[in-house]
């Protein structure tokens, strides 16, 4: 089939190459022109494992392009999908300012018919305003469908949960759509939700809020298990076995962080809001993920005593591993506060220094391995859990340390074999 992708973010970026890899013809559009030379000649916006030679692969056998203008995008694909980015606004919200915009310009070209899928995280609702904008300012009498198809993969494994997703979801409020979206998809092993528009869209804020839900339950529990000498991991080892419960996302740490929880979290109990339910249990989980970091703070106040002039190991500052992502990232806003604090920061990250830099200036030393950013310091935070990080050599972690101090903020290393090696360890909800 042919289709076509408007934004090339992680999500429309990942859609356009996975529906390349899938046999159909692509053609992804940006406003933003860097991009899309850059990806003309290969190089990707970001860091995502097997990206680049999936990109390349697909363009090489002519069934993926860039370029062009949001009209081109709509003369060329049956299907065209929308994965602009829907950023927060100071009052939780999603701004929904380019999913106008394009609506718009989709509206100006449109003149067959075509199915206009919404892909990015939006509110409940914006179906019907996508409809309603295009119908205003779209030609008379043109035909056309409105879908929403949401995405639920993660940065760091996005190709695999695209093209092996746990379940696809759209809402459609026509068989024609229905029957156009299906044949897309047919060539993808999941089960099928096909539902109404504003099910399919609650679908996904209603998911990324229950994963979130998960992880500041686990952060809670962390809590009692500390005042209670319990080891979380081993509570959520016995809880996870329990096949209503499972035993994912229930890691307790720093908090969850990224471009997705924190704005999805403020933007569902937004839209509840408006819609006139209190949805209290979404702020709780909200306030809980703040305590998580606030914790893992004090931890390091409690060890060091005095902040002001300690010299401190970052290791890790994407939100998460196998990511150069950085927005929102708990790590970034930790190393941000103990600079506030006086603290010097040796920061080291496998594939992220380059978008951290753009975050953190020059008020960290970044350094070219977790060796290098241990030197001489009074202490190192786990920050976020590369598996680089799991395999170091803790000897020589040990000697490049100023002081034989670890904090782990992400429970990556045993607790055990840190004490055995002679390092003073602590970690979340372990004791
Ligand atoms: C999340 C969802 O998992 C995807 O399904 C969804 O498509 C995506 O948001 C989105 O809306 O676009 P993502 O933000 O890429 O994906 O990353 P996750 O793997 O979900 O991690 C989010 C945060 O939670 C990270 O900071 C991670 O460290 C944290 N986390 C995750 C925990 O603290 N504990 C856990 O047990 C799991």
């Amino acid at each position: 089939m042919r289709v076509s992708v408007i934004g090339t973010g992680h999500v429309g970026l990942i859609t356009g190459v996975s529906f390349a890899e899938r046999g159909n013809e692509v053609w992804c559009v940006d406003v933003d022109r860097r991009r899309i030379e850059a990806l003309k000649k290969g190089t990707m916006p970001f860091h995502e494992p097997g990206l680049r030679e999936m990109v390349r692969r697909n363009a090489r056998a002519g069934r993926l392009r860039f370029g062009g203008s949001n009209s081109d995008a709509v003369a060329f694909g049956e299907v065209v999908f929308i994965c602009v980015p829907t950023p927060p606004r100071a009052d939780g919200h999603a701004d929904m300012t380019f999913v106008e915009n394009v609506s718009r310009d989709i509206a100006a070209a449109l003149t067959d018919y075509r199915v206009i899928v919404d892909k990015s995280t939006v509110p409940v609702l914006t179906g019907e305003r996508v409809k309603l904008v295009i119908t205003r300012y779209a030609r008379k009498n043109v035909v056309f469908d409105v879908a929403s198809n949401p995405e639920f993969l993660r940065e760091g494994s996005a190709l695999e949960d695209t093209l092996n997703p746990d379940r696809i979801v759209f809402g459609v409020e026509s068989p024609r759509a229905e029957k156009i979206l299906r044949e897309l998809y047919g060539n993808f092993k999941a089960p099928i939700v096909v539902t109404d528009i504003k099910s399919a869209e609650l679908i996904k804020h209603a998911s990324n809020s229950f994963l979130a839900l998960k992880i500041s339950y686990a952060n809670a529990l962390a809590a009692v298990c500390e005042l209670a000498g319990a080891d979380v991991t081993e509570v959520v080892r016995g809880m996870g076995l329990d096949k209503r419960i499972g035993s994912a996302f229930l890691d307790a740490g720093v908090g969850y962080g990224g471009s997705c929880f924190p704005k999805d979290v403020a933007a569902f109990e937004a839209i509840s809001r408006d819609l006139g339910y209190d949805f209290r249990l979404l702020s709780e989980v909200r306030g809980i993920n703040v305590e998580a970091r606030e914790r893992f703070l004090k931890k390091i106040q409690e060890e060091l005593w005095i902040v002001k002039g300690k010299t401190l190991a970052a290791l890790g500052l994407s939100f998460k591993p196998n990511t150069d992502d950085c927005r929102e990232s708990v790590a970034i806003d930790i190393v941000k506060r103990l600079t506030e604090m006086g603290a010097r920061v040796r920061a080291y990250d496998p594939e992220a220094l380059g978008t951290a830099r753009e975050l953190l200036g020059k008020s960290v030393t970044y350094c070219r391995s977790a060796y290098e950013a241990a030197r001489g310091a009074d202490a190192a935070l786990v920050l976020t859990e590369w598996k680089e990080f799991a395999e170091l050599d803790l000897a020589r972690l040990k000697k490049a340390l100023g002081q034989p101090v670890v904090l782990d903020g992400r429970n990556l290393f045993d607790p055990r074999a840190m004490k055995a090696s002679g390092f003073l360890y602590r970690s979340i909800g372990r004791p």
